[in-house]
């Protein structure tokens, strides 16, 4: 049975757990303080606990050594697996990360049926997360809060099992995130490849994001700030929207400043190619858009090439007049294949036709 002294007579590695191990979040403690390499084994965490590696020393290397997958049979709420440290160097190694959604799936997702784990991976580090696979997840994938630089690459993360029943499957969630990039990476879902709600000096390039609702800033609410997002070398196939700018209706002190989106390509898109809308809601676009939210400098620069599916639209902007301002210099967008779009509340765009 898992105990703190087992585990330290183990050395740095963090074998399988027996399935009556407690605390429910397990080495919450700073266990690993004297190691500066942990080795993760194959195994599958006992349903209804998390695998929590918090307060790792500055500098730790994370590994895997095989597949890890959660085990089914509770219904809860909690996070699956959270790294927390500063300067973490994680190496899936191409092991996979296993939520087994399939037991929660219900059509609802993290609004409403049954208690889902909300994060699969939750990320609270600086450094690097790189080479892993994660399948399956109950809510949403990816939670990311770095406080400091961080890079994440070579993730796939592959939800393809859940296109019937998987619901607000996410990938990364963005929030509290300074100097991030996500870069390499394969995303097939059922809703956001990316949300950024909050952050600084954010890059999400050379990724492909498949079957889910496209590249999304926001949705933003009362406080959030977005600042600084380079959205570049990205292939959005087949997804509800291409790129995308939310803001919460009714919510206010909270703006968006300084997109670039570079050479991109969406295909397929069913909704919109482009939308960057002020009226958002959880329940749908309520068709008024609210003041008090801000979008600043929008461009598209070098060529972004999208397409849409003959009944989707092309591109949407909705704004409150006056709240979207600055430099909108959209002459590296180029469309086909949808129904034009309209710019309502005066986003001042230039180089772009609608
Ligand atoms: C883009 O990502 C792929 C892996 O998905 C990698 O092989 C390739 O080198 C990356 N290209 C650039 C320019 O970073
Ligand atoms: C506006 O939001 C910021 C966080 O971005 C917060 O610090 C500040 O207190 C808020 N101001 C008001 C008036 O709510
Ligand atoms: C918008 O961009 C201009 C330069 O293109 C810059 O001077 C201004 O500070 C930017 N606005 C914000 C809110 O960062
Ligand atoms: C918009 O950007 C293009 C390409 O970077 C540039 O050539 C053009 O002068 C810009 N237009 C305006 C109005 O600044």
């Amino acid at each position: 049975m898992f105990s703190y002294s087992t585990y330290l007579s183990l050395g740095c590695s963090f074998l399988a757990l027996a399935a009556n191990a407690a605390p429910a979040t397990l080495a919450t403690r700073a266990s690993f303080s004297g190691c500066k390499t942990i080795t993760i084994a194959a195994q599958t965490v006992p349903a209804g606990k998390s695998l929590a590696l918090t307060n790792l020393a500055d500098g730790t290397t994370v590994q895997l050594a095989g597949d890890i997958s959660f085990g089914t049979g509770v219904h809860w709420t909690g996070n699956l697996f959270t790294l927390q440290g500063g300067k973490i160097i994680f190496n899936g190694n191409g092991h996979t990360i296993n939520g087994n959604g399939a037991y929660y799936w219900d059509g609802q997702g993290t609004n409403g049926g049954v208690d889902k784990p909300k994060y699969t991976v939750e990320l609270k580090i600086s450094g690097s997360f790189t080479n892993v696979k994660v399948i399956n997840v109950p809510g949403h994938a990816f939670s990311v809060q770095n406080p400091s630089a961080l890079t994440i690459s070579s993730v796939t993360y592959d939800n393809s099992a859940g296109a019937k029943l998987g619901h607000n499957t996410d990938g990364f969630d963005v929030s509290h995130s300074t100097d991030l990039t996500i870069t390499g990476c394969t995303v097939i879902n059922q809703d956001d490849c990316i949300a950024i709600n909050s952050g600084t000096n954010v890059v999400f390039s050379n990724n492909s994001c498949t079957g889910g609702h496209g590249i999304s800033i926001g949705s933003i609410k009362t406080g959030n700030v977005v600042n600084g997002v380079t959205i570049s070398n990205n292939k959005v196939i087949n997804n509800q929207n291409g790129l995308r700018i939310k803001t919460y209706a009714d919510n206010n002190n909270a703006s968006v400043s300084n997109v670039i989106y570079k050479d991109n390509t969406v295909t397929g898109a069913t909704s919109y190619g482009v939308i960057i809308v002020q009226d958002y809601t959880n329940s749908g676009e309520t068709g008024t858009a609210t003041p008090g939210i801000t979008i600043k400098n929008v461009s598209f620069q070098g060529t972004n090439s999208v397409s849409t599916t003959s009944s989707a639209t092309m591109v949407k902007v909705l704004c409150y007049p006056g709240d979207c301002t600055g430099t909108w210099n959209w002459s590296g967008l180029k469309t086909s294949g949808g129904k034009k779009g309209t710019n309502v509340g005066g986003a001042p765009i230039t180089g772009y036709t609608f």
